[in-house]
């Protein structure tokens, strides 16, 4: 059985980010699954705004190159993200459309998101979860050719979630994680190209 790499990270950077506390039991339950679990945080990859004067002025940020490098170095990617007015916040929608620009990697041709497995999951601590951004979310992701898996977890009332352990309290909702993080564990290793079989 292929061990697939999974990367996992947050689409905040607010300190105590609900977002940051899911991806928190998603690295856990990935981990407990099998897969060889990769956590960044997008603070790691400070981008200006998309721009594509700038692009064209000074090419591509190191930090986008990096990023995406990242992405290429895994067979799938998890994020957990809030919604900001029902659709993809512009930290996360930022680094996404920078990294879709990197299409070579020296003399190599590459498509970041176009060879992963990806898995979404969202929180709000409002009745919603967040889940109205992931439509969009999904949406991009497709777009940049990444094979997104259907389950997803969406956390509501976030304040209230999780235990002192940082683990889920609502029984549903670890079945959803459960879930999804299997489902992307085996599209990951379906798609891997990783020789330790
Ligand atoms: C610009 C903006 C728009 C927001 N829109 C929504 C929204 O549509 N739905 C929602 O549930 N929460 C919304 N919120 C509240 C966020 O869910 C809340 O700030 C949440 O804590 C952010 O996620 P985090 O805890 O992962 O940082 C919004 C917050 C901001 C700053």
């Amino acid at each position: 059985m292929i061990i697939p790499r999974i990367l996992v990270f947050a689409g905040s950077l607010r300190v105590g980010a609900f977002s940051g506390q899911v991806a928190d039991v998603a690295q856990k339950e990935l981990a407990l699954q099998g897969a060889e679990v990769t956590r960044i945080s997008l603070g790691d990859y400070p981008l200006p705004l998309m721009d594509q004067n700038l692009e064209r002025e000074k090419g591509i940020p190191g930090e986008a190159m990096q990023l995406a490098r990242q992405i290429l170095a895994h067979d799938g990617i998890l994020i957990a993200s809030p919604e900001y007015n029902a659709s993809i916040p512009p930290l996360l929608k930022n680094a996404i459309d920078w990294v879709s620009r990197v299409r070579r990697d020296g003399d190599r041709a590459v498509k970041p998101f176009g060879e992963q497995a990806a898995a979404l999951c969202s929180s709000s601590d409002g009745a919603f979860a967040g889940m109205r951004g992931l439509y969009h979310l999904r949406a991009v992701l497709m777009a940049c050719g990444a094979e997104v898996v259907t389950p997803q977890c969406s956390v509501p009332h976030a304040s209230k979630a999780f235990d002192s352990n940082g683990d889920l309290v609502e029984e549903r909702l670890r079945k959803q994680m459960e879930t999804v993080c299997r489902a992307l564990v085996q599209r990951a290793a379906q798609l891997s190209k990783r020789a330790d079989a």
